[in-house]
């Protein structure tokens, strides 16, 4: 069951993007879909399991939009133009890469308990990516850029070494993948805009928007972060004050 988005139906793509998208091959999970999830649950005191709940519902739901957004601009780019090969491979490498960790952070999270605020979760995480959406795809792109470099902040967050997370091997593996993965999107989506064309001041009025209404839900959980032993108030300095690239 999808926490915020349903998958793309990929069998019902036209038949001109369907031979491209089965030859994106889903990525080496590197052995992490062999863990089983509940065993690095046990360590976990009952209220880092409970923080641990209230987080994945917003993680799970960016994974699931994410999919979304890479394999639709793939196909887009696929239709529009021969020449765009190489970048809608790419596209459907990354729309691949967001299968993977929506599988692995749907399965934690199957294992733990449904937090009493789950709906209003749910809610603000859905609205936060719907609302990232634009018609320019360079706006939303950028826009992408913004969110998983803010994935890329929680995964550092989770990792700091007095974090529940990075103490236990399985989950420290999964976080360090996600985050890996992510600064590269970042840099495709940078790539991307930059192809596009997106003038600086649309730029900055892009990233002040989303990092604000990613803030208000990352400030939203913010406790869990604290139950786990990070610092949400330093993860969101650092998503407020990032440069923007000059590109
Ligand atoms: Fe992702
Ligand atoms: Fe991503």
């Amino acid at each position: 069951m999808p926490t915020c988005f349903a998958p793309p139906d990929r069998d019902g793509i036209a038949p001109e993007l369907k031979a491209a998208w089965s030859a994106a091959p889903p990525p080496d999970d590197e052995g992490l879909l062999a863990l089983e999830p509940v065993d690095a649950l046990v360590p976990l005191t009952y209220r880092s399991v409970d923080a641990l709940g209230r987080m994945l519902p917003s993680l799970v739901c960016a994974e699931e939009s994410a999919v979304h957004v890479f394999s639709r601009e793939g196909d887009r780019l696929g239709l529009s133009d021969e020449s765009l090969i190489a970048s809608q491979r790419l596209m459907y490498q990354i729309a691949r890469e967001e299968e993977l960790h929506e599988i692995l952070l749907a399965r934690l999270q199957a294992n733990l308990p449904v937090p009493q605020d789950f709906d209003a979760v749910r809610r603000k995480a859905r609205w936060l990516f719907i609302r990232a959406a634009s018609p320019n795809p360079a706006i939303h792109f950028y826009r992408i850029s913004e969110l998983d470099s803010g994935v890329c902040q929680i995964m550092t967050a989770l990792l700091q070494p007095v974090c529940s997370v990075r103490q236990i091997l399985s989950l420290r593996r999964q976080a360090e993948r996600i985050r890996r993965d992510e600064a590269g999107h970042v840099r495709a989506a940078l790539d991307h805009v930059s192809r596009l064309g997106l003038p600086h001041a649309q730029k900055l009025e892009s990233a002040e928007v989303i990092r604000s209404e990613l803030i208000g839900l990352l400030t939203y959980i913010g406790d869990s972060f604290e139950v786990l032993g990070t610092d949400p108030d330093r993860m969101i300095r650092k998503i407020q004050n990032r440069k923007i690239p000059e590109r």
